[in-house]
């Protein structure tokens, strides 16, 4: 029988009137959530504990591969993805989970009519480099789900970009473990603002959509943890997530959801976290094993191969296969967590949210992502006095393009004819997302409108691009011409390749030919190729840019504001330049590339991308000087940043470091506003992890002594200034 501690006993005896009329203890918030978390356990039947390890799907809707919902809660369901139910008798809240990767999502219309604010996807909240947005984004995502009733969201994610192709890569937040890290531990605090909890996912190594129930990856421990697992760490330090979402995949043989080196060893053990483990939907495959490798709760159990933490649970613990203890601790994580984050506290209510407000932060978002990736002759912005404008391609008189799978928002002011249909209906089952997600979704309102608002002067004729003939002689007719062009990605399966589907190269060939003013306007989840990119003068990447996009498009394309995004991921010049060509289609990926992802792999195999990791233009120009390092534990670098140009601009400045005999590294960087000639400091204190090497026999960290190279610049591969700082050798804990 467990007994409360003295400490508990104490805090029961002094607890307020209200509360102890109540007799509710954990309810007094001066208590720490443990202590809060332990009067309540003291309280719980063995059975109302295990109640809260296993999960339900949240809506009443059948799949072709799951198991159909129990009736006894088909007229509960809230309509979303998972929902665990509380124990009233206690006043534990239910709790209801919502997938949010670009917004409140309501991927299969669950919620009838229910529409959302759209955001710029994860990846384009890791193009603006800019944390502080990043977690005011994740404020707006934490209100749109309290105001819905939901009390846990199903996001940070940031699975590194190791395959370009990766269909989840717009879900995720690029390819390096800071820039990653940090991103996604931004959105979480910026959702755990709102009392609800956020769930960072999917840990770890979901890095491809083929075979991603049973892939297995594989990669060494050092490697590991100075990359993916690393971006993990970041995020959990600067987010304090509640749960953490279990992947579906294998990693180094084991299935992560009951790999017990990544869940007991690195998770709990070497980063003390304190939260819960939650499965994706469908990652669970044991009882006794997933229980005791560290998985705490199994969510939608009727997506997995049987209820593992319902009965078979109650069996494991009746023959002690599963103990007492570790019952309890799966328990505890998530009642201290339900009362760290105030779920307690603060119920969520169902009330409207501020629209206006939301979309006014969607909209900065979107405009700090777009990335300016090419201005010949200075073409951008275009200028205030054009008089005719062709907007050709990608339904950019509805809307702009968003991310497919769980993630999907319908937005703001959606209806049916804003989707269509992509690639045909089969999607392919290793992928496992049901058929109606299978469309691409346009977030109005549209680029046209926008550009006509924008251009009010202008005559602004728009055609779909289907038939070329027809666009070039509409592009031939205009002064400028400004093609959208569009990569759809879901989750579920990975692109087949990088080139842009259908038409669309042709066709900026074709335009570009026609009217050598030819923008194009680029709405991918990924890298892309651009076999075209010598024929047009400008490109921007706008990414998945949600219901501000349209807007923050016509607001860079006519110069009201200045682009500020920055690649998040390398472009390559072609497939041949990846550590793998084409995705592995086998049970196995070896990450051969250790470490060494993206731009990092770009440098050790000496090859020149189409466009490096962390570039980005600005109409105006920006100068580094006076570039300082200073050695000690770890590095503190120092430098000045002038806006060199005629107009005001944000300006980020990168810092990378190179240790001796390694890749260099993203060491930090300073996205900060500067006025034409105006002039700033910049520092950063450099975490030792991002220079050190994992010594996985000694189950450290190591920075080695000798020379490290630090530069800063404005990309990841044309540095404006280097120095050189001597660090000695020294040690930190995993
Ligand atoms: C996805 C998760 C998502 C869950 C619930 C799974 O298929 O991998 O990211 O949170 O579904 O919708």
């Amino acid at each position: 029988m467990w007994r409360a501690p003295a400490a508990i006993l104490i805090a029961l005896t002094t607890a307020t009137g209200a509360i102890a009329q109540t007799g509710r203890a954990w309810m007094d918030t001066s208590l720490s959530p443990d202590a809060r978390a332990d009067l309540l356990q003291a309280q719980m039947t063995p059975d109302e504990s295990l109640q809260l390890l296993h999960g339900y799907y949240g809506a009443n809707i059948t799949f072709l591969h799951v198991r159909p919902v129990p009736p006894e809660y088909r007229d509960v369901l809230p309509g979303t993805a998972g929902y665990v139910p509380g124990i009233a008798r206690l006043g534990i809240p239910d709790l209801i989970e919502t997938d949010a990767g670009e917004g409140i999502a309501n991927s299969v219309d669950m919620r009838p009519d229910d529409r959302a604010t759209a955001l710029p996807s994860g990846l384009a909240a890791a193009a603006t480099w800019n944390p502080e947005l990043v977690s005011r984004v994740g404020a707006v995502l934490g209100t749109e789900a309290c105001n819905r009733g939901f009390n846990v969201v199903l996001d940070g994610g940031l699975n590194l970009a190791r395959d370009a192709a990766g269909g989840r890569t717009f879900e995720y937040a690029g390819e390096d473990p800071l820039l990653a890290g940090t991103t996604a531990g931004a959105m979480v605090a910026g959702i755990q603002s709102q009392h609800v909890i956020s769930t960072l996912k999917h840990f770890a190594f979901n890095d491809q959509e083929t075979g991603r129930f049973y892939v297995d990856a594989r990669i060494g421990e050092s490697a590991a943890r100075e990359s993916d697992l690393l971006a993990f760490e970041i995020a959990i330090e600067k987010g304090k997530p509640g749960a953490i979402m279990c992947a579906y995949n294998r990693y180094n043989g084991a299935y992560v959801c009951e790999n017990d080196f990544l869940l007991n060893k690195v998770l709990k053990q070497d980063w003390k976290f304190p939260g819960w483990i939650l499965s994706d939907w469908g990652a669970v495959h044991s009882t006794v094993g997933a229980a005791n490798a560290g998985l705490d709760q199994e969510s939608a159990s009727r997506f997995d191969g049987a209820d593992f933490f319902a009965t078979p649970l109650r069996q494991a613990l009746a023959d002690g296969t599963i103990s007492e203890d570790r019952l309890r601790d799966m328990t505890h994580r998530i009642l201290r967590e339900m009362f760290a984050k105030g779920l307690f506290d603060y119920p969520p209510t169902k009330s409207a949210s501020d629209m206006a407000a939301d979309a006014a932060v969607a909209e900065q978002e979107a405009e700090e992502a777009i990335t300016l990736l090419k201005n010949e002759g200075g073409i951008l912005p275009l200028a205030s006095k054009v008089r005719s404008i062709a907007i050709i391609g990608s339904h950019a008189d509805l809307g702009v393009l968003s991310g497919a799978g769980s993630s999907q928002v319908l937005p703001l002011g959606y209806s049916s004819a804003d989707s269509f249909p992509v690639g045909g209906a089969a999607v392919p089952r290793t992928g496992g997302m049901p058929g109606p997600i299978g469309l691409a979704i346009y977030d109005p309102p549209s680029p046209l409108s926008a550009m006509r608002a924008a251009f009010s002067d202008a005559r602004i004729r728009f055609v779909e691009g289907e038939n070329i003939s027809e666009a070039v002689r509409l592009a031939r007719g205009s002064e400028i011409a400004v093609i959208f062009a569009h990569q759809w990605r879901t989750e579920g399966r990975d692109v087949p390749d990088l080139s842009l589907r259908g038409n669309q190269d042709a066709l900026i060939n074709a335009v570009a030919s026609a009217n050598p003013r030819t923008v194009v306007v680029l709405e991918t989840g990924g890298a892309v190729l651009m076999p075209w990119i010598s024929k047009v003068p400008a490109v921007i990447e706008a990414w998945y840019p949600g219901s501000g996009g349209a807007n923050a498009i016509a607001r860079v394309l006519s110069g009201v504001a200045n682009p500020s995004g920055r690649l998040p991921i390398t472009f390559p010049l072609s497939a041949a330049q990846l550590p793998r060509p084409v995705i592995v289609q086998s049970n196995e990926v070896n990450y051969i590339e250790g470490s060494d992802v993206g731009y990092k792999w770009f440098e050790r195999q000496n090859l020149q991308p189409l466009f490096p990791f962390g570039f980005g233009l600005s109409y105006t120009t920006f100068q580094i000087s006076d570039l300082q390092a200073q050695g000690g534990k770890s590095i503190t670098t120092s430098a000045t940043v002038t806006n060199t140009g005629s107009r005001a601009g944000l300006a980020t400045v990168e810092f990378y470091a190179t240790p001796p005999g390694a890749t260099k590294r993203l060491v930090g960087w300073k996205k900060i506003d500067l006025q034409p000639g105006e002039s700033k400091p910049v520092d950063v204190v450099v975490d030792p992890r991002l220079l050190a090497h994992f010594d996985e026999s000694n189950d450290v960290w190591r920075v080695q002594s000798g020379d490290y190279n630090v530069v800063a610049g404005f990309s990841s591969d044309k540095p404006s200034s280097s120095v050189s700082v001597a660090l000695a050798e020294s040690e930190l804990d995993p």
